[in-house]
């Protein structure tokens, strides 16, 4: 498996080459296919064919197992994905037929191909990106690839061709005429969709496909496949334009994506996310950058914590990615990376700049404005961090400041209407337990709404008070009651049953039966994903000091199963 990626060559029982993890001029890395283990004795890398997957492939966990299943042929199932690709094999097979054709019309086409050189790309890009060239006619795709009514149809459903209202005779044409061609990959390289530039001052300057079977906007990011393939990838830096992702790869940047002329979207960055730790988000200097930017970091607070690494690059008025380092180059380019804004950093100057934090009265606006902002950000040191920031730009002690936002206590005098309450002191994970007990508790009946399958989720889950929680949902799954008082009587002496009146009293409920419900059972489905996302990464920590059993393997498969229909991708 590894001999597919690297140049290995035999070394007694074990292979040896140069190691892809570090540059090396003698080899230091092994590989030896008893152990199913590689090694490099230079950087230390070693682990199993997983590990180098995730590593060197940049895979998520998903991915390198369903990656190795395959060359190991263990079918992995997958509910959703699997049988829908290959429902949709004739759809990728026509995207990348035309893509080919869009790349030959390039080579053929002299103004096009003048205009890509005019935008300062070389022979060598083109290639890497596959860019094309979308001819000037109205049916250079729908003649070569749409002869039969099955072609049409596909040539439709993939966004090429456009059925044109209540024509007469031929009904279809081409979407993209004389514009230059810029395909968008899947994870696995396959084309799912296109961009396409005017090549002089027409309107729209960019066409894109629609969003199809294959293409979902707000999941895709330009460039990804061309970043995961183009060496080891450390951080990923999120630009707005086609042309600035094919620019800076160009330049040697080649850990480049773009949004798809939307807001960067929580999909994205849990995609990021599980490739890198550090992402840079470029913007341009001017209002539609900065509240593009904005909103990026609105979506990126979810995704804040520590380890993770997310800051803000404004350039210079004037100029965007593909400018700037045409101009400066890549060192220069990446020094700017290097001093871009930290999450945080930018967060307090956007709200410093409102409030004039010189008076009392703007530093309280800025603690309202801040608190919203700070609750998207999970539980644990960066939150605190941040909290600390917050603090000493208000000058409050943070403590004073995190007792002010908890109580929702107005910390100024023009503040908003209180939030509805929240539930539970923390969004943090033990608290889901401690939801659902409370849950259970307001309205015990919602215990019979419970599926056996949402049952089975919480075992072997390890949430404190999970134990609790499986005990008193069996019992009241086992003798209903209907009244809080009568669940906590019975519970008096047993064990965890002094901790309930605590928990009913001090998590917020909705006080709808049907709702709580609900949520009761979200929280149930919320634990089961936890639980299994645990197993997994310690059937991975295992696999990588030694095989699985055929039960471990199989425990798998169930899992995976289950996380990537969750996932949806
Ligand atoms: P820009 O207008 O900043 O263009 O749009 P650009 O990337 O700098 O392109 P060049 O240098 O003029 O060739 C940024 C991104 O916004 C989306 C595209 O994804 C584009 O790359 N966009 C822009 C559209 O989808 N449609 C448009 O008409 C314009
Ligand atoms: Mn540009």
């Amino acid at each position: 498996m590894v001999g597919s990626r690297v140049p290995l060559t035999k070394a007694g029982r074990e292979y040896k080459a140069c190691c892809p993890f570090h540059t090396e001029k003698t080899a230091s890395f092994w590989v030896s296919p008893e152990k199913q283990f590689y090694h490099c004795f230079g950087c230390g890398a070693h682990g199993t064919a997983l590990r180098f997957l995730m590593e060197y492939d940049h895979m998520s966990f998903p991915e390198a197992i369903e990656d190795l299943a395959g060359r190991l042929g263990i079918p992995v199932p997958r509910e959703a994905g699997g049988a829908q690709d290959s429902q949709h094999a004739p759809l990728y097979e026509l995207m990348g037929r035309v893509a080919r054709f869009y790349g030959e019309s390039l080579a053929h086409d002299e103004r096009a191909s003048r205009y890509v050189g005019q935008r300062g790309l070389n022979a060598e890009t083109v290639q890497r990106f596959a860019l094309g060239y979308a001819p000037d006619a109205w049916n250079a795709v729908l003649s070569r690839f749409g002869t039969r009514e099955a072609d049409r149809r596909d040539l439709a459903a993939s966004g090429l061709i456009i059925e044109r209202p209540g024509g007469h005779g031929e009904h279809h044409y081409d979407r993209f005429r004389d514009r230059i061609m810029f395909p968008i990959r899947d994870s696995r390289g396959r084309t799912i969709a296109f961009g396409g530039r005017v090549l002089d001052h027409g309107e729209p300057k960019y066409l894109n496909s629609p969003e199809t079977a294959l293409f979902h906007k707000g999941h895709e990011l330009y460039g990804l496949y061309e970043s995961r393939t183009g060496g080891s990838l450390k951080r990923l830096v999120v630009v707005e334009g086609y042309m600035d992702v094919v620019r800076l790869h160009q330049a040697g940047i080649t850990y480049a994506v773009a949004t798809l002329g939307t807001a960067t979207t929580p999909e994205h960055l849990k995609r990021i996310f599980r490739l890198v730790r550090e992402v840079v988000f470029a913007f341009d200097g001017d209002r539609a950058g900065r509240s593009a930017a904005w909103r990026a970091l609105q979506h990126a607070l979810p995704e804040a914590r520590e380890g993770r690494e997310i800051r803000f690059l404004f350039l210079p008025e004037g100029h965007d990615p593909d400018s700037l380092v045409g101009a400066e180059g890549r060192e220069a380019f990446e020094h700017r990376m290097g001093s871009a804004l930290p999450l945080s950093e930018y967060l307090i100057r956007e709200l410093s700049g409102e409030s004039d934090t010189t008076h009392a009265d703007g530093r309280a606006r800025l603690a309202e404005a801040a608190r919203p902002l700070v609750a998207k950000v999970p539980p644990g040191v960066y939150r605190e961090l941040l909290i600390g920031r917050v603090a000493e730009v208000v000058r409050l002690p943070a403590e004073r400041l995190e007792a002010l936002w908890q109580d929702g206590a107005a910390v100024s005098a023009h503040a908003p209407p209180r939030p509805p309450p929240r539930v539970g002191h923390s969004a943090g994970r033990g608290s889901l337990v401690r939801q659902a007990i409370a849950r259970l508790l307001r309205f015990p009946s919602a215990a019979a709404a419970v599926t056996e399958a949402e049952r089975a989720g919480l075992e072997g889950c390890p949430e404190p008070g999970a134990d609790l929680l499986r005990a008193l949902l069996d019992d009241l799954r086992a003798r209903p009651l209907q009244i809080s008082a009568q669940v906590i009587e019975r519970w008096r002496e047993r064990p965890g049953g002094e901790h309930l009146g605590r928990v009913l009293e001090r998590e917020a409920v909705l006080d709808d039966a049907a709702a709580s419900a609900v949520e009761l059972r979200a929280a149930l489905e919320k634990l089961a994903g936890l639980g299994t996302e645990r197993r997994l990464q310690a059937l991975e920590a295992k696999s990588r000091a030694g095989p699985l059993t055929d039960d471990e393997i199989k425990e798998f498969q169930m899992l995976t199963s289950r996380k990537t229909v969750g996932e949806g991708k």
